[in-house]
């Protein structure tokens, strides 16, 4: 059985001016202390697609479809069920270290809060397996630091205490929202490490989204790729980057800085994402793509391939080169 098991996931909005769809059919799954990698432009509907999973939707939006964690439907699960599941076996960091933590209080009084409510241990046992975690996430002098608050830690150490945050009840599943998107290049790459370390030690699946692709290649299993609320690619994440079969994916490579290639301009997408209150009814993609034809414009591409790499699009790989 699939640890977490999502089927035709689609997530709509209400709004002034109509419906928007940010999320239409997303099926995936994940194994235990498997990663998976959700990538795309900003707006393509990856933080609406695990938000409406993890119950965290604004109150405009609903979410139709499946979840299965462990075999149980989780999704539109109420406030109370959907708590124990948060604390216990899925647990969520994001982009911004403080959106998460409270600035008011010590990094301890969080810490410790979070395990005697949901673990109902002593506020020193607690404290202790505070610590433990913040050694775990290599926070150097973790015992003197826990006292400290928020805005006394760097941006990278602040997100390292997000990270012990979120594994405390050591999730089954960690669920990483751009975690890396507002540090620099050097802490990015430290934080990444970080991630592969804990799915080591802990066994942790993890996803991963993000919409800078250098920094899925060689931390992911499996890397999905969405645009306009839709996959338009998935596989294996080696030989996704080695073959990518979809233009999209092909233009999202091309744009990746690469060291080895200074000073070269990068080759960006031309055009902008689709408007979401208005999808079109064949591939979202096909306004900005350079392989367009009518039938794309008409008729949405099913996602088929191999359990290794599946591709949405009517044209085939040798058309596309
Ligand atoms: N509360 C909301 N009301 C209307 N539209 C929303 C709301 N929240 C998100 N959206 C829309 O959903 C789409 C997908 O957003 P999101 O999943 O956050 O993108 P990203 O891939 O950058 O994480 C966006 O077009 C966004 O405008
Ligand atoms: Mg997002």
């Amino acid at each position: 059985m699939a640890l977490l098991d999502v089927k035709n996931l689609s997530v709509k909005f209400d709004t002034n001016d109509g419906e928007v769809t940010a999320v239409q059919n997303f099926t995936f799954s994940i194994d235990k202390g498997e990663t998976l990698a959700i990538v795309g432009e900003s707006g393509s509907g990856k933080s609406q697609s695990v938000y409406a999973i993890m119950g965290l939707l604004a109150k405009n939006g609903h979410a139709t479809g499946s979840a299965l964690f462990e075999g149980r439907e989780i999704l539109n699960l109420g406030t109370k069920e959907m708590n124990k599941i948060r604390a216990n076996d899925i647990s969520m960091i994001f982009q911004d270290a403080m959106t998460s933590l409270n600035p008011y209080l010590r990094v301890s009084t969080q810490m410790a809060e979070v395990l005697m409510q949901h673990k109902g241990v002593s506020k020193s046992e607690a404290i202790r397996q505070s610590i433990d975690m913040l050694d775990a996430v290599k926070i150097p002098e973790a015992k003197a630091r826990i006292r400290m608050y928020p805005h006394e830690f760097s941006g990278g150490m602040r997100q390292r205490v997000m990270i012990a945050m979120a594994l405390l009840c050591y999730p089954k599943l960690l669920i990483a929202d751009e975690p890396t998107t507002a540090l620099d290049v050097t802490v990015q790459a430290q934080i990444m490490q970080l991630l592969r370390d804990i799915q080591k030690e802990f066994g942790t699946a993890i996803i991963l989204i993000t919409h800078d692709l250098g920094v899925v290649a060689g931390s992911c299993d499996e890397t999905l790729v969405m645009y306009g609320g839709q996959v338009m690619e998935e596989g294996d994440t080696e030989h996704l980057f080695e073959t990518p079969t979809h233009p999209y994916t092909m233009g999202l490579l091309k744009a990746i800085p690469r060291l080895d290639q200074a000073g070269e301009r990068l080759d960006t997408i031309r055009g902008n994402p689709p408007n979401m209150m208005n999808m079109p009814v064949g591939c979202p993609f096909t306004a900005r793509c350079d392989f367009a034809t009518e039938q794309c414009r008409d008729e949405k591409p099913p996602l088929i391939g191999s359990p290794h790499h599946r591709r949405a699009c009517h044209r085939t790989v040798e058309e596309l080169a």
